[in-house]
């Protein structure tokens, strides 16, 4: 049964375990989506994992528009820029697992996803990338990522090419 805690004035999320103790949720799923379908995404493997989750908001926010997205993310892209973002709406510390997941651009992870890796303390963290795309798979944005993780001293887990419900529900089973 998922419940609420208060610990330090602090509310976190967690379950009701057998024995009636508190076990505090510690995977957590934060995610970029700039019209959709990597929200949508998030939001099963969310409810499968019975996760908390979290978005990675831009301050500049995406237009909904898919040319000015494009010219935007190939202006960031070309830049090597880094879009700030939001504060996360929730505290890291009490995640061992989060699940970053992002929409493919030219076959990488946006520039936002930089920005998260480089501006949140993610040290000895579980990071478990997914990302929704036409056709590219998670595989292609693997060395990016990898480096990303490594200089965030966090541990990059095997992850997933987000394109269905069926492909989620087969990579947590
Ligand atoms: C700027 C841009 C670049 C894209 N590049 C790729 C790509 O390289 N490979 C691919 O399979 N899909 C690509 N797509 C398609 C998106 O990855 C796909 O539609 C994704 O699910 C959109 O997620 P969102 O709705 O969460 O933003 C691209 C889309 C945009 C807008």
């Amino acid at each position: 049964m998922r419940t609420c805690v208060e610990v330090d004035f602090k509310v976190y999320t967690g379950f009701v375990d057998q024995k009636g103790g508190i076990t505090m949720q510690d995977t957590l799923v934060v995610y970029f989506s700039a019209s959709g379908t990597t929200k949508r995404a998030a939001e099963t493997l969310a409810k499968l994992l019975g996760a908390d989750i979290a978005p990675l908001q831009p301050v500049e926010a995406y237009s909904q528009q898919y040319d000015q997205i494009v010219a935007r993310g190939e202006q960031e892209k070309d830049q090597d820029s880094r879009p700030a973002l939001e504060p996360l709406s929730v505290n890291l510390k009490q995640y061992r697992t989060i699940y970053v997941g992002f929409p493919t651009w030219w076959s990488q992870p946006p520039q936002v996803i930089d920005t998260f890796f480089e501006t949140v303390h993610l040290a000895d963290k579980l990071i478990v990338p997914f990302t929704t795309s036409m056709t590219s798979t998670i595989n292609d944005s693997w060395a990016t990522l990898q480096q990303l993780a490594t200089t965030a001293q966090a541990s990059l887990q095997p992850g997933l090419t987000a394109n269905s419900t069926a492909a989620i529900r087969e990579f947590i089973q």
